[in-house]
């Protein structure tokens, strides 16, 4: 399965993922550059789906609905993991809430469309209020192998950078992490998210001494990960 990334607005990211003739549109606010590139390679829009329900990530349905043949599948029914097939390949959907209640990935191959629950550098607000299922969800996308190739729905890395190396000055990956970035193509290995993103580093004993300075609970995975939740 295939992966063509679309930018539009100052910093959402869509997707058009395809097989031999068939491709689903995810988040596609870049209906005309969508639509244009599903054509140009004879790919037919089978789907349409959204990887939550903020309105920076469905404010292309309406058009892209009008324009193509493509069957809108809402994520704010899905409850649990589901499967989608492309001509004869399977897009696997993951029930990863946190972010919103209908946060959802898409799984294939060697990637993950994370949406806004896992940034590149980053992660999402807890917006569901709901931090244990954000705990659980976020668990499940850093469990896939670090050559797992992350999309998200925004590019957030300079930011993200920035504050990733003012929580850990001396962490020797966050330079290496920067000369890879590249906002034509915004997409980063789990194994680097794993050394730079501070989110996902609650294990690490660096991260671990931070949070213990801080006098913030440091007993349990969970607790670590709150800690880093609540301070940055
Ligand atoms: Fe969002």
């Amino acid at each position: 399965m295939f992966v063509k990334q679309f930018r539009y607005s100052a910093d959402n990211l869509g997707y058009l993922l395809y097989s031999a003739n068939e491709a689903i549109a995810i988040d596609a606010g870049a209906v005309q550059e969508t639509i244009y590139f599903a054509k140009k390679n004879k790919i037919q829009i089978k789907y349409l789906i959204n990887t939550h329900s903020h309105h920076d990530h469905t404010s292309g349905n309406k058009e892209m609905l009008q324009k193509t043949d493509a069957r809108f599948i809402d994520c704010t029914k899905i409850k649990s993991d589901e499967k989608i097939s492309l001509d004869e390949e399977i897009l696997n959907i993951i029930f990863t809430p946190g972010h919103t209640d209908d946060s959802i990935t898409f799984q294939a191959d060697d990637f993950l469309i994370t949406g806004d629950t896992l940034f590149n550098c980053t992660i999402g607000n807890c917006f569901s209020g709901n931090l244990k299922a954000f705990f659980q969800s976020l668990k499940r996308l850093i469990s896939f192998s670090e050559e797992t190739r992350i999309y998200s729905g925004h590019d957030y890395v300079k930011e993200s950078i920035q504050i990733a190396r003012g929580i850990e000055k001396d962490n020797f990956y966050i330079h290496e992490y920067i000369k890879k970035y590249n906002p034509q193509l915004v997409v980063s290995l789990l194994g680097d998210e794993l050394k730079v993103n501070p989110f996902l580093r609650f294990n690490t004993p660096g991260m671990i001494n931070i949070l213990k300075k801080q006098n913030m609970p440091v007993d349990t995975e969970f607790e670590r990960f709150n800690s880093i939740m609540e301070i940055f």
